[in-house]
């Protein structure tokens, strides 16, 4: 199958809704990708849900690149994604499009997401310009956690909602050809879904979004330290990894691992080597 597009995106909307999934490795990324996956977003979420930290911030351009490359390699049909992290494009428009660029090239990816709305529209025209396609982040953007005062619903009351939905417009207008639209009241992202040309991708959103994303782990039901309320378990692997690994201890133990199918064949009468 070949790969799903930017421009292919794009023409998604309205017509049918995208699904995209975080992913941080090679062997996930295959089933993802199997699974139908549209867009893998090597987000910066891996600074919680791989390193352990409590927030995304301390992230870097190298470690998003390393497991990009890794799920570029797992992904046949999926577009790639790669999340700017924290102070990777903040300082100005050409500082974003110098790590944009990196991480094109060191990365593997496909596309950039970046949070932010007015504030980083200037980065999000000269970043497309250099003809790579950005993805936009509005609403609950963990990367502005301490000024938020923790991972907290965006965009209430008619102020903040105006807000959100001019960001969006803004977005729009510098190139964006997709918004993800993070913990913000449904009602909400269904104005702005409205209000934009190109796709929204809702996390804790509502089902008004063009798509949606969630991270692999939550989906999968196996990151266990914080569950969103947006997060649908679609499976219990977490559950299926713990009694899998409790199978194995108890076989160690008792030696019923490995059996002999598991081992490789005796050695014949042992000979010396003959010389030809
Ligand atoms: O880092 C991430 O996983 C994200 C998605 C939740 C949109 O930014
Ligand atoms: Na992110």
């Amino acid at each position: 199958s070949t790969k799903v597009t930017v421009p292919e995106i794009r023409s998604r909307k309205g017509v049918s809704p995208i699904a995209m999934v975080t992913a941080y490795d090679f062997t996930m990324a295959r089933l993802l990708d199997e699974g139908g996956a549209d867009l893998l977003l090597v987000g910066d979420s891996l600074g919680m849900v791989v390193q352990g930290h409590t927030t995304t911030l301390p992230v870097t351009v190298e470690e998003i690149c390393y497991h990009g490359r890794a799920v570029a390699r797992g992904a046949r049909r999926a577009h790639v994604v790669g999340d700017m992290p924290f102070m990777s494009f903040q300082l100005s428009p050409m500082h974003a499009l110098e790590n944009a660029g990196r991480m094109m090239k060191e990365g593997s990816f496909e596309s950039i997401k970046l949070e932010g709305g007015e504030e980083i529209a200037e980065h999000v025209r000269r970043i497309v310009a250099a003809g790579i396609p950005v993805m936009g982040h509005l609403g609950l953007t963990p990367q502005s956690v301490h000024a938020m005062g923790g991972f907290k619903v965006q965009g209430k009351g008619d102020e903040a909602a105006e807000r959100l939905i001019a960001d969006a417009r803004i977005l729009d207008e510098a190139g964006a050809y997709a918004i993800v639209l993070e913990a913000i009241p449904p009602d909400l992202a269904q104005e702005v879904t409205a209000a934009v040309s190109v796709p929204t991708i809702g996390i804790g959103a509502g089902a008004g979004c063009d798509g949606q994303v969630l991270v692999c782990y939550d989906l999968l039901g196996m990151f266990r330290e914080l569950t969103p309320k947006f997060a649908k378990r679609f499976a219990e692997v977490g559950d299926q990894i713990v009694e899998a690994t409790r199978a194995y201890v108890d076989e160690v133990q008792s030696r019923t691992f490995p059996a002999a199918e598991h081992s490789f064949k005796p050695n014949g009468p042992r000979r010396a080597a003959t010389v030809p």
